[in-house]
């Protein structure tokens, strides 16, 4: 199809990759047995590939979220973490040519049985450095708080992550994954979306953007465009993750093209989790006809067919057949809109 070699080589930026969702059901009944841990006794979990048969089949964002929560308790020493990051950061910058991504984590996932943030981070800063040694790849690490457990459980985790001095000072991140920690280079919620609207998490949100800490929130996946502005007013997110309801209301996509807001678009998962009917109804060419920028994502290919960064810029592109100005553009607001510093933006492109 015309265009997928130059989609090959653009450089890209990934902004919404959660490493967890990056889980392959392979990865995860080897680490089951490593870690001797028992998987649900669910006939979904006879064999990696009758689990690959369920996950074709998920019918929203709640009944996706139980496989993945499910899953990543399989997940417990740094070596694991590690694998897993560096898994994905190796195969996004062979095949999607990604050469910065910012990827998020679920900490509460991991703290709630008894795996020490610390842990984590380290497994993933190691896959970072090796990975950044191996494919000249940068990262970044984004936590992200959790709406289905209690708010006060997101408090305590955030508090935690702030003591242990995890997060960088706005700007200082290198973006390079080679420095020494700290490294998480912002905050950012996640999980179920219906029924939490974003005012619960303000003042935490208020107490990072205090300490300078950068914010992004899912908001508008199955939300409305409601929990999108609320966002923006109540958590001061400088990001919109997924976004994608945000489209119902023409007098919000002004505002997020007049606040330059970095939409980060799923539009693969959207399908996947009937967000929206087809790539066709994802709102990609609302936000180039607003002037909103967006990133183009693939949020937790594992549990979506496999489609990687590269697969869902194809897809894409067989959705909309974007000019070559269009993918331009789409590209050069992933690199502006990143959270690495200047000088590594002008080393991508
Ligand atoms: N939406 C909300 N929470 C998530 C997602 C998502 O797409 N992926 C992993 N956690
Ligand atoms: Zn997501």
């Amino acid at each position: 199809t015309p265009l997928h070699g130059l989609l090959e080589a653009l450089p890209k930026c990934e902004h919404h990759l959660h490493l967890e969702g990056t889980l392959s059901p392979e990865l995860l009944f080897t680490l089951a047995e490593r870690n001797q841990v028992a998987l649900p006794a669910d006939a979904a979990y006879a064999s990696p590939a009758a689990l690959r048969a369920r996950y074709a089949a998920f019918t929203s964002l709640d009944d996706f979220l139980g496989y993945y929560n499910a899953g990543v308790v399989v997940l417990r020493t740094a070596a694991d973490f590690e694998e897993l990051a560096y898994a994905y950061l190796s195969r996004a910058a062979r095949t999607a040519n990604v050469r910065h991504a910012e990827v998020f984590f679920d900490p509460q996932a991991h703290t709630a049985r008894g795996v020490a943030v610390a842990t984590v981070v380290a497994g993933f800063h190691a896959a970072a450095r090796r990975a950044h040694a191996d494919h000249a790849v940068s990262a970044l690490l984004v936590p992200c708080l959790l709406r289905h457990l209690p708010v006060d459980d997101a408090a305590a985790c955030f508090d935690a992550m702030l003591a242990a001095g995890l997060f960088s000072p706005t700007g200082t991140g290198t973006g390079t994954g080679t420095g020494s920690p700290p490294l998480l280079a912002g905050l950012g919620l996640c999980s179920t979306e219906l029924a939490r609207p974003p005012s619960a998490w303000a003042g935490i949100f208020a107490a990072a953007a205090a300490q300078g800490i950068r914010r992004t929130a899912h908001a508008g996946e199955e939300g409305p465009a409601a929990y999108v502005a609320g966002a923006l007013d109540v958590l001061g997110a400088q990001r919109i993750d997924h976004g994608t309801h945000a489209a119902d209301d023409l007098g919000l996509l002004a505002r997020l093209a007049a606040q330059r807001v970095l939409v980060t678009a799923c539009p693969v998962s959207n399908v996947v989790l009937r967000v929206s009917p087809s790539l066709e109804d994802t709102p990609l060419r609302a936000y180039l006809a607003a002037g909103v920028r967006f990133s183009v994502n693939s949020d937790d290919p594992a549990y979506f067919g496999d489609m990687y960064l590269q697969e869902v810029f194809c897809a894409v592109q067989e959705a909309f057949a974007f000019s070559v100005d269009e993918w331009a553009l789409i590209a050069r607001n992933a690199i502006e809109g990143s959270w690495c510093g200047d000088e590594r933006k002008r080393s991508i492109g």
